[in-house]
């Protein structure tokens, strides 16, 4: 029987990840650690309230009495998703993501070390490369150049997690992934903020010229790659994940609100995200190749169910687009030197 721990499972790709943990391995039990942040959202697990293969624990994996005791028993694994996720977040603030992502991944660290677990997976993300130029693509062996602070908090991380594979001999495994998409994220990120802006006729924020490019891969064949990772992923290595579907924001843009049948004019142009980086881009070669994983979703149909998930779920949308969500783009709209009624 499959026993895991999972951080921060109450968020988007870490509930996605649950459910399909639940789904492919019917034994399986996994105990879920979340702080419950902003971001973390307990309607995210709906219908797993009653499941007894999966066991919410709220609590913070910088605390230590929090993080052991669901490793007392024993697992299989542990996959931490557990982060500070939001880049724009960490422009206006970046304590919370030294904290969480870089002491919370060392407080795991250690603990997992301590009890002997034999797979550790450190969930990470492509922006600690930096910033593509147009053609190539990110490697396993791209130099890290992270460039805002969540990037930075991110690659802090990585390194610790490489230095207790070389030093200890911790079987730790780094995954790096594209930009997500899919239902619950959290309306702060670019496509289901345009989704839920372009339904209620508000205005799209494109930061910039609207140029930037990223490489979108939909939550669940990210899920699928944790999962090949999880089984058959080599200690110390890292592992990239993207199903190589990029595109430039203005065009992401104008996709949601076609499909949604709302006027181009409510594009924005408004002031560029500083430190803004132009590309992403994934070599998918090593998890294709050696694990023989292959993303399934083209873009056209993960953004059009996306759509449609947002458009059903109008409670989960209104829940949490109030509260300190508003107050958040105050500050950030402010700290930009413009105000603007595009929340
Ligand atoms: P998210 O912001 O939706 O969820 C993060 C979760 O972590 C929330 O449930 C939150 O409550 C929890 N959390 C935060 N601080 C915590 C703490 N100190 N202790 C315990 N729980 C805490 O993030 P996401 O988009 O689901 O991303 C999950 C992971 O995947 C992150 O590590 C992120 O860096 C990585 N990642 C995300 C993307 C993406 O496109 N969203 C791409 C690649 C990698
Ligand atoms: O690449 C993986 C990363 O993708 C993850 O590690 C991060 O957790 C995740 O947030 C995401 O980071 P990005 O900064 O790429 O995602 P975001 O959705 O914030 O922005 C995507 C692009 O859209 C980026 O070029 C900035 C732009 N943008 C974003 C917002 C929120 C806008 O033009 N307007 C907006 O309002």
């Amino acid at each position: 029987m499959l026993k895991l721990l999972v951080t921060g499972g109450a968020g988007f790709i870490g509930s996605h990840f649950i459910r399909y943990i639940l789904e492919r391995y019917p034994e399986a039990r996994v105990a879920n650690l979340d702080k419950l942040t902003y971001a973390g959202n307990l309607e995210n697990l709906s219908g797993l309230e009653r499941d007894p293969r999966h066991t919410f624990i709220q609590g913070d994996i910088c605390d230590a009495d929090a993080a052991a005791p669901p490793l007392d028993g024993g697992v299989d694994a542990v996959i931490n998703f557990a982060a500070e996720s939001h880049v724009d977040r960490s422009i206006l603030e970046s304590g919370e993501f030294i904290r969480t992502n870089v002491v919370g991944t060392h407080n795991l660290l250690e603990l997992c070390r301590r009890k002997k677990v034999r797979r550790y997976l450190q969930i990470s993300t492509d922006e600690v490369y930096g910033s593509l130029g147009d053609g190539n693509a990110f490697t396993e062996d791209t130099p890290l150049a992270p460039n805002s602070p969540y990037a930075a908090s991110k690659a802090s991380a990585d390194l610790l997690v490489r230095s207790y594979f070389r030093t200890h001999g911790f079987p730790a495994i780094i995954t790096r992934c594209s930009n997500n998409y899919g239902p619950n994220q959290f309306p702060e990120k670019l496509i289901p903020l345009f989704i839920s802006n372009a339904m209620n006729a508000m205005p799209l924020p494109v930061y910039g010229d609207g140029l930037y490019v990223r490489d979108w891969i939909h939550v669940r064949d990210h899920c699928a790659a944790i999962d090949a990772v999880l089984r058959n992923g080599k200690a110390g290595e890292v592992y990239n994940i993207g199903a190589r579907q990029e595109y430039p924001n203005l065009e992401v843009a104008r996709r949601i609100l076609k499909e949604l049948g709302r006027d181009e004019s409510l594009i924005a142009f408004v002031e560029d995200r500083p430190g803004h980086d132009r590309r992403y881009a994934i070599d998918p070669a090593k998890m294709e190749g050696r694990l023989g994983w292959r993303p399934r979703i083209a873009f056209e149909d993960g953004l059009r169910e996306t759509i449609d998930w947002y458009r059903s779920n109008p409670e989960w949308v209104a829940h949490v687009r109030s509260g300190e969500y508003l107050t958040y783009y105050d500050r950030m709209y402010e700290d930009r030197g413009r105000t603007l009624s595009d929340r």
